[in-house]
Parts: C-alpha cells; sequence; structure tokens
C-alpha cells in the first residue's frame, strides 16, 4: 500500500500542522475509488481523527484503526448526515449517483444541497471536491453533472470554504479509463478508432490526485477555489500508444470517420471489462478537451509536481502484478448487491433455486472455504467455464459487465467486491459466501455457499420478475443441470488440491 507521509515528504512536501492539534475530518465516498484510497493514506495520519460515512459499513475491508470511526448513512438521509458531521471541520465529498443509473443529474444536485446545508449547520469549515476537468460549455452529460455538484458545494462562500479539484483522465491499477486503455492496447495490435481520439486531455497519477486532495484539507485558502490538475497535456491517441510502449508492445492506431459514438461504446464493453453505459460515458467524454483552465495547481500545491504519464502507467502497472489492487472502479455500486438483509428477505420467498449438496470428505470447513473464495476470474468456473464465458458474452451484448471484469485479488474476497458478473454481498469465513448476480436479467439471482457440519451446500435463488423472469428460469434449467453440480463437485475437488 502506498504511504503517503512518506511520499510526500520523497517530493520534499512536509504538511503544516500545527502541533499537537487533531483536525476532525468527515470523508466520504470510503468505499469507492478514491475514496478507498485516501481513507488509507488519512487513517495513517497523526494531526487527522478521521470519521467516514459510508452505505454499508461491511464494505470497508478489514478493521479501522483507532483514530477513525464510521457512521453508516446516506447523503439522502439527513439524519445521518449530521451525526456524521456532528464535530467535523473538514469535510471531504467523493460521492456521486451514477451508478444508479437514470436521472442522475439531479440526484447529484440535491445530494450536494443536502450536504452543503448539513456543513453549514454542523459549523464544517471546508469542504473538498474532487470533480471532473473540462469546460461547461462543450461539457459531457456526466462531466455537467460534476460541475454542477461542485457549484452546489459551493453555495455559501462567506460560510462555507471549497476546494474543488478537478481532474480528468486518472491513471491507477483499477481506474475506469486505464483498464479500458490496457486491455485495448494488450488485445488489439491495430486499431481502428474514431477521430476524436485526436482530442487533448490531462491525465494524472491517481497517486498525485491523493496528494492534492491530502493537502488540501489545510492549505491557507479562503472562500471556493477550484484547483485543474493533471500532468502533461496529450491526446488520446498519444496515451495509448505511450501506454503500449510501457508495456512493450507496438500498435497502430487508424482514425476513421465513420465510428460512431455507439458503435465505439458496444466496441468497447465488448473487449473491455465496462458495461456499454460506462463505455458509453468514456467515449462521450473523449469528445471535448478535458485540459486545466487554471494555474491553482503549481500556484497553491507547488509542492506536489505530478509523475510522468509513463511513470503513472509503470507504477499502475507494478501495483497490479503485484496483486496490491487498493481499489476498482467497480467497488461502488448501487447499493442493490450489499443489500444483504434485503437480499434474505428476498431470498425467502424465492420461487426459484437450484440446490446442491456435497459431503466434505474429510477436508475442513476452512479449505473448502478456500475453494470457494478461488472461484472466477483467471480460474474460472471448471469444466463448463465456456458455458460462464458465453453467458458472460451474452450480457455483454445485453449492456452488462460480462465475465471479463475478473477480481480484485485472485485469493482474497470482501464485501462488495466484483467477481465476473456477480458482486460479494457476504461473506462468513468458513461458513459462508453469497454472491448476488449483477448481470442483466429478468430478476434478481444470488449464488450461495454454505458449510453446515459436514457438508457443502450450494445454492443458486433466482426472484423472477413477471412471466419473462418465470420463463427465463425455465430456459436456462437444462444450462443449469451441467454447471452446477460441476460447480459444487469442482469446489470440493479444489479443495483437496489447495490443501
Ligand atoms: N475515478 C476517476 O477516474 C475519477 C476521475 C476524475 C474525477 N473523479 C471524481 O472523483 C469523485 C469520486 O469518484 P470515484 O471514482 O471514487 O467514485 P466511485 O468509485 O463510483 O465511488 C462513489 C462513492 O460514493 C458513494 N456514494 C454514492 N452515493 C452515495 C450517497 N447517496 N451517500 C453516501 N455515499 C454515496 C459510494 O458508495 P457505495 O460503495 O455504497 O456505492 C462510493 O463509495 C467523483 O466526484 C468523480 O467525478 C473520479
Amino acid at each position: 500500500m502506498h504511504d503517503d507521509g512518506s511520499d510526500l515528504k520523497r517530493r520534499g512536501t512536509p504538511e503544516s500542522f500545527p502541533v499537537g492539534r487533531k483536525m476532525n475530518v468527515l470523508l466520504t465516498g470510503a468505499t469507492g475509488y478514491i475514496g478507498r484510497r485516501l481513507k488509507d493514506r488519512l487513517l495513517g495520519r497523526p494531526g487527522v481523527r478521521l470519521r467516514l460515512l459510508v452505505r454499508n459499513a461491511r464494505k470497508l475491508r478489514g478493521e479501522l484503526p483507532p483514530g477513525g470511526d464510521v457512521v453508516e448513512g446516506d447523503t439522502f438521509d439527513p439524519q445521518t448526515l449530521r451525526r456524521a458531521l456532528e464535530g467535523a471541520e473538514t469535510a471531504y465529498y467523493l460521492v456521486h449517483s451514477m451508478g444508479g443509473g437514470g436521472d442522475y443529474e439531479r440526484r447529484d444536485i440535491e445530494s450536494a444541497i443536502n450536504f452543503r446545508e448539513a456543513c453549514l449547520a454542523a459549523g464544517v469549515r471546508r469542504v473538498v471536491y474532487l470533480g471532473g476537468l473540462g469546460r461547461r460549455q462543450d461539457a459531457s452529460r456526466h462531466l455537467r453533472s460534476r460541475i454542477e455538484t461542485g457549484e452546489a458545494l459551493a453555495g455559501r462562500p462567506d460560510k462555507l470554504e471549497l476546494i474543488w479539484l478537478r481532474a480528468g483522465i486518472i491513471i491507477g491499477a483499477g481506474s475506469a479509463s486505464f483498464e479500458v486503455m490496457r486491455h485495448l492496447v494488450e488485445k488489439l495490435p491495430v486499431m481502428i478508432t474514431p477521430r476524436w481520439v485526436r482530442t487533448l486531455t490531462q491525465p494524472i497519477d491517481v497517486e498525485d490526485v491523493l496528494d492534492y486532495l491530502v493537502l488540501a484539507k489545510d492549505a491557507p485558502l479562503k472562500g471556493t477555489l477550484v484547483v485543474d490538475i493533471g500532468s502533461e497535456a496529450m491526446s488520446f491517441r498519444e496515451m495509448m500508444l505511450r501506454t503500449a510502449r510501457v508495456m512493450g508492445l507496438r500498435r497502430t492506431l487508424i482514425p476513421v470517420p465513420l465510428l460512431s459514438p455507439k458503435l465505439s461504446s458496444y466496441w468497447l464493453a465488448l473487449l473491455t471489462p465496462v458495461p456499454f453505459s460506462v463505455a458509453s460515458a468514456l467515449i462521450e467524454g473523449l469528445k471535448s478537451e478535458t485540459v486545466a483552465q487554471n494555474d491553482n495547481a503549481s500556484r497553491h500545491f507547488p509542492q506536489v509536481r505530478p509523475e510522468s504519464f509513463e511513470g503513472a502507467v509503470r507504477r499502475a502497472l507494478e501495483s497490479m502484478a503485484r496483486g496490491a489492487v487498493v481499489s476498482r472502479w467497480c467497488d461502488s455500486g448501487g447499493g442493490a448487491a450489499c443489500d444483504l438483509d434485503k437480499g434474505e428477505d428476498d431470498l425467502g420467498r424465492a420461487v426459484c433455486r437450484d440446490v446442491r449438496e456435497r459431503p466434505l470428505r474429510g477436508l475442513t470447513a476452512d479449505a473448502v472455504f478456500v475453494s470457494v473464495k478461488s472461484l472466477g476470474g483467471r480460474r474460472g468456473w471448471f469444466r463448463f467455464d465456456w458455458l460462464w464465458s458465453l453467458r458472460g458474452f451474452l450480457d455483454k451484448l445485453a449492456g452488462g459487465y460480462g465475465t471479463n471484469r475478473g477480481r480484485r485479488d485472485e485469493r482474497d474476497l470482501e464485501v462488495g467486491d466484483k467477481l465476473d458478473f456477480w458482486s460479494v454481498a457476504d461473506i462468513r469465513e468458513g461458513k459462508r459466501l453469497l454472491l448476488e448476480a449483477q448481470m442483466k436479467l429478468p430478476g434478481r439471482a444470488w449464488l450461495e455457499f454454505k458449510i453446515e457440519g459436514e457438508r457443502l451446500i450450494q445454492t443458486a435463488s433466482f426472484l423472477p420478475r413477471g412471466l419473462l423472469g418465470r420463463l427465463y428460469w425455465f430456459a436456462t434449467r437444462p444450462f443449469h443441470a451441467l454447471v452446477f453440480p460441476d460447480l459444487i463437485r469442482g469446489v470440493i475437488r479444489r479443495a483437496r488440491f489447495l490443501k
């Protein structure tokens, strides 16, 4: 894990904390891509008393060390906001509603206004927000929403300071844009690309983003300050070619005028781990320039000297090779996959089930659980892996995640982790793993492994939506008859091998 204290020193930037004073800091979005990393950085700082506002505390991996506490809540719930912000001097706003789909712009503004008002009521001095780089006049839908969020947070500059950092493409292991780029570069020696790969952008190393975020909480500034951050400006084409060079590959890009945004999004969704919705948001973002509009980063944060593009790519690839991926673009979910209690209720009423059992036959529960936890990702799904891949491919065609999200870590699983087209809804070591399906389905589906006494019980449950849901379940029964017995047998077999 990256140690921020040492890194800031390496860059010659000691932070200015009044000795002996602890700042009360609230961090939102601590289960997301940026927030999870910022949490690790802030928890290591002696001058910070950190509180996290999360929607599901079980998604926080591991225990929080002393000096950190957690409030479970939501920016749409004023009561939990009040509790979370009580006594806070600085609050990080790293939340957005895109995962919920639909009218996320309206929800984003409402969430930001709720947060601003709760900060004012609690006497918070400063909010630090990370939004997107770019200009309003040619902003994509997503970027416009990020701008409106910043404007809502900035609504009371007399009472509440705002440091509004704006970043473009973030280069880091597990970030959506980096994953897309890496997959394309790895898989395609020759790429037919849309014309707008010539659009300029200003990528930034995720570690630099964290440096700015950490420093922003006590920079001597007043009112609202917009700080555009990024390293060298370059076109997407250049970014791909330079990424290929770092990976030791030679690639050719051929821009053609005919490739429409929709076609490009399908192409991206099929070849890379992101679903169609994320692919089209990325493609839409590529059409307009995302470069810094001010020099506030170098003026107010001269201590941060942004890493070169090649350095950032190298660092991201190294983290992946070491299996040290702190957070991924898909960590945050619309919440559904983690609604464990709701899931269990629903499960109780599910009409469709496929239950299989196997004796442990001398294996310990722990050994079998290691095998359960190793499912999916690079190790696959046993003999009928091709059927799972086919299901993943169909899911991709339908706009879903498919199976090529893989997993964050090949052995470890935590609540909220994504595993191919599943999300971990519950994990109790040696006892139970509950996966909730994130594929496009006419209903909700779960796959559960439970160890009870000397038996492993595997249950696939499906809560169908309407007639189509029921037809779907019956149509897939022949495949289940192949896949599910093989799955439980495979888990036991692998447990002997992994023992
Ligand atoms: N990642 C990038 O490449 C990038 C680039 C430029 C700018 N940014 C900006 O950085 C900020 C953070 O982005 P991110 O990529 O870290 O997002 P992310 O991974 O999608 O995480 C979003 C976080 O917000 C939480 N959340 C969502 N709605 C909430 C609500 N109503 N109440 C409380 N928490 C809620 C999510 O919780 P759950 O886990 O429960 O869903 C999750 O922890 C955004 O403003 C984004 O525009 C990101």
